[in-house]
């Protein structure tokens, strides 16, 4: 099992993608706390992980409350002993073409997508330089390196993500911590549950594979960049969207 022994938080982790890495890390051996906002989908999260035989903690929190992030990773690093990495999930769209976009849209994205990944990060990165090991995985998009038709604010967050991993891949890599990011294109989740039919119909003719990309494809990335298998792999933007932008 190739997370063996692996203590990691993982955000945004009660549904969708972060559900299916949390899933797929408890399979390859990893202990996995679960943060997201709702405490309740927390603990059901937490409950069928359980009832899948893995190890699951439950550790509610907004990622945008600094206060609250501080003492997620607290509680996180008091259960497990240690910390081995982070994966930053936690995401939300709030979509509008530039010329109707509202400062609330703009901040709201910014907030969570941004803002949240740093705070998270900040949060572990004292614990896995002075143990001198461990991996971010931050979850970016196709969208922060291409752009996206009224997502003015999302692709400037994940673009964000990309910006922040290279710098963190160049600070905390002299600790043996490594960063990196992974970029999916256009993924089955309720995140695009607002997209229109005939949208989605198209977003999968941009693809050669002609289709969207499943939760647990982006999680099998995810789980390589944790595990020590990626041991030199430091600073990457990983697509995992099927070849979208060739
Ligand atoms: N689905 C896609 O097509 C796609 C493509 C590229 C990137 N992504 C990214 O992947 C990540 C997961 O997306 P998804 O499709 O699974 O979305 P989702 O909406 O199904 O899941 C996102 C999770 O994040 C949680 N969350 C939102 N705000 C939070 C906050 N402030 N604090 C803690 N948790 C919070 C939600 O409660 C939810 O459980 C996001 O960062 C998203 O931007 C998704």
């Amino acid at each position: 099992m190739r997370l063996a022994n692996k203590h990691l938080i993982i955000t945004g982790a009660a549904r969708g993608i972060g559900f299916a890495i949390a899933s797929k890390c408890v399979r390859e051996g990893a202990t996995v706390g679960i943060c997201d906002l709702s405490p309740e989908a927390v603990d059901r999260a937490c409950a069928q992980l359980e009832a899948a035989g893995g190890r699951a903690i439950p550790l509610p929190a907004d990622v945008t409350d600094d206060v609250a992030v501080r003492q997620m990773v607290h509680v996180a690093h008091e259960r497990f002993g240690r910390i081995d990495g982070l994966v930053n999930n936690a995401g939300i769209t709030k979509d509008a073409q530039l010329r109707n976009m509202s400062d609330e849209q703009w901040r709201q994205v910014i907030d969570v997508n941004l803002t949240g990944v740093f705070q998270c990060t900040r949060a572990v990165a004292d614990m896995l330089c002075a143990q001198g090991s461990g991996a971010i995985v931050s979850i970016s998009s196709v969208v922060g390196l291409y752009g996206n038709f009224g997502q003015t604010n999302y692709a400037a967050a994940k673009a964000g993500v990309i910006g922040m991993t290279m710098t963190w891949a160049k600070e905390l890599g002299r600790k043996n911590v490594r960063a990196n990011a992974v970029c999916p294109g256009f993924i089955n989740t309720s995140i695009l549950g607002t997209i229109p039919e005939q949208v989605l119909a198209r977003l999968r003719a941009m693809v050669p594979m002609n289709r969207l990309g499943e939760p647990e494809e982006v999680a099998n990335a995810v789980a390589f960049l944790l595990s020590d298998e990626a041991s030199f792999i430091n600073g990457v933007a990983l697509e995992v969207s099927g070849g979208i932008a060739i």
